[in-house]
């Protein structure tokens, strides 16, 4: 690969959810993608099983609504939030999550699921094609006869990719819910044509004194719509689904993301788990 190194993007997964807490509280209020993921649920049964289950935001909603779910996670300050959260449970939600350490490149569980899902741009962390085809290979394996695979990734934002990489675009002052302290954020835009991933480093610094100040990097891997069907089809899948926002309206141009439903199809799969 050219462009950042593996290492160099590993380094930028790991700093973005090093601070469970703050990925939290950033992301909590987003709700309508859980509740394309509870009709999932509803439709396709349970166990559930969760690639890149964080901090629990779509999990527990599942959990709440009587399906067992298995959440893996590479990050062990997510899942000790996860374990925070879910530790306030009742004792019947609490008992149908189980949670896995490990990585989504390299799982073997000894049951299989009706539903996998990789909610949130989970994919767009797996910056190579055989990392992508190993996950694949993985979810496969553990599918149940019929079972679907769901997930969703951003559409490509074309206009971001051009932006001067030496510029930082200011973004609306933001509050902190927790002190009401106020923060200046920035971004920075990198993208890497040849291997497709986006490094955008967000600069957080506090409007008055003691001006705390913290930097973000968060690195996605792109995906063009032609190349995640290739992807899936020359990996054993079949798109059933694909839509273009949580409420099933089409893909086009400007939506923010892609969302797929894929069944396993006859064609043999390269590798295997
Ligand atoms: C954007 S968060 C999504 C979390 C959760 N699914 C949600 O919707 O809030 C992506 C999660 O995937 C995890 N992740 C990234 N690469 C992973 C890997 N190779 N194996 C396991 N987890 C991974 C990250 O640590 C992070 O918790």
């Amino acid at each position: 690969m050219s462009g950042h190194s593996r290492d160099a993007l590993r380094w930028a997964t790991d700093a973005h959810y090093e601070d469970a807490e703050r990925y939290d509280r950033t992301y909590r209020m987003r709700r309508h993608d859980v509740a394309f993921y509870r009709e999932m649920a509803g439709e396709h049964g349970s166990p559930v099983l969760e690639l890149g289950v964080g901090t629990g935001r779509i999990a527990l909603a599942l959990a709440r609504d009587g399906h067992e779910l298995v959440g893996i996670e590479r990050m062990q300050p997510m899942l000790a939030k996860l374990r925070t959260r879910l530790a306030k449970e009742p004792a019947e939600v609490r008992e149908r999550v189980e949670l896995v350490r490990g990585d989504i490149r390299s799982f073997r569980l000894s049951r299989r699921f009706p539903l996998v899902i990789a909610p949130f741009n989970v994919l767009m962390h797996l910056y190579a094609r055989d990392e992508l085809e190993r996950m694949l290979a993985c979810v496969r394996a553990h599918l149940a006869p019929r079972g679907v695979f769901v997930l969703d990734v951003r559409m490509p934002d074309l206009r971001s990719f051009t932006r001067d990489p030496e510029r930082a675009f200011k973004c609306p002052t933001l509050r902190d819910p927790h002190d009401g302290s106020l923060w200046d954020t920035a971004e920075i835009f990198q993208y890497d044509a040849q291997t497709q991933v986006q490094m955008i480093t967000s600069t957080f610094r506090e409007v008055a004194p003691p001006h705390r100040a913290y930097v973000k990097p968060l690195a996605h891997r792109q995906f063009f719509p032609q190349e995640l069907e290739l992807l899936l089809h020359y990996n054993g899948f079949a798109i059933r689904d694909r839509w273009g926002d949580f409420e099933r309206g089409p893909q086009h141009v400007d939506c923010e993301s892609q969302i797929l439903v894929a069944r396993a199809s006859s064609r043999r799969a390269r590798g295997g788990a």
